[in-house]
């Protein structure tokens, strides 16, 4: 894939700790003068957020087809890069996604079975070259997030009802394409004081700003 400048994501199954370093990069890029453009996916966009709620619906669970769920993710994906991603990238700003096209080769690809090939294709036709330079993975165990999430009480959505098992896929997914795509995805031990991780997370974002 064609990459572009400025534009990070961040990944990791729930409770890997990526909102809360996100936040601080956000801080700490600020600081140094950087314009900066948060976005979460699916989302991020008014017609994205209103698939997000059709693909996070509990109610479509058993329902919704595989392939279905993965033309949302991209259709949500398409509108965001449109409308947001690629003004703030031309107008300079760096641009951080809580979760982008690698969320999609994990979950789906991955843990759903439908292969790389299939989700590469796909991805090429709604990214183009705006697909981030820098993804990091906060990788953590099954259990360390099901601890970390049931901890927030709240109901789970339909991608959070899945088994331990699917997360579990969900999880090698990550660490295969951290593996195999080094050059533009790089994963860091998530369970670890948030300082700690902070502490890594910016060295490769600040390695890619020079
Ligand atoms: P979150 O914002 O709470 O992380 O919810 C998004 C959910 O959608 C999460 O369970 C991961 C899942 N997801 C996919 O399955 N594929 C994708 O391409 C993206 C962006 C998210």
């Amino acid at each position: 894939m064609k990459t572009a400048k400025r534009f990070f994501s961040l990944e990791g199954i729930d409770g890997s700790g990526k909102s809360t370093q996100i936040d601080m990069l956000i801080k700490e890029l600020e600081s140094e003068g950087y314009e900066v453009v948060k976005l979460r996916e699916p989302g991020g966009a008014k017609i994205s957020e209103q698939i997000r709620g059709i693909l996070l619906d509990p109610a479509f669970k058993g329902i919704m087809g595989d392939d279905t769920e993965l033309l949302l993710y991209n259709a949500a994906r398409a509108q965001v890069i449109a409308e947001i991603i690629r003004p703030a990238l031309a107008a300079g700003k760096v641009v951080i996604a809580d979760r982008f096209a690698w969320s999609t080769f994990a979950y789906q690809g991955y843990a759903r079975g439908l292969g790389a090939d299939k989700v590469q294709r796909l991805t090429e036709l709604t990214c183009g070259d705006c697909f981030p330079e820098l993804t990091v993975v906060l990788d953590i165990t099954v259990e360390r997030s099901r601890a970390r999430t049931a901890k927030r009480g709240e109901a789970p959505d339909r991608l959070e009802s899945e088994k331990a098992e699917f997360f579990e896929k969900v999880r090698q997914g990550y660490l295969a394409a951290a593996r195999d795509y080094s050059d533009c995805v790089q994963a860091i031990d998530g369970d670890r004081a948030p300082e700690d991780v902070f502490a890594d997370l910016v060295k490769l974002v600040k390695a890619k700003l020079v």
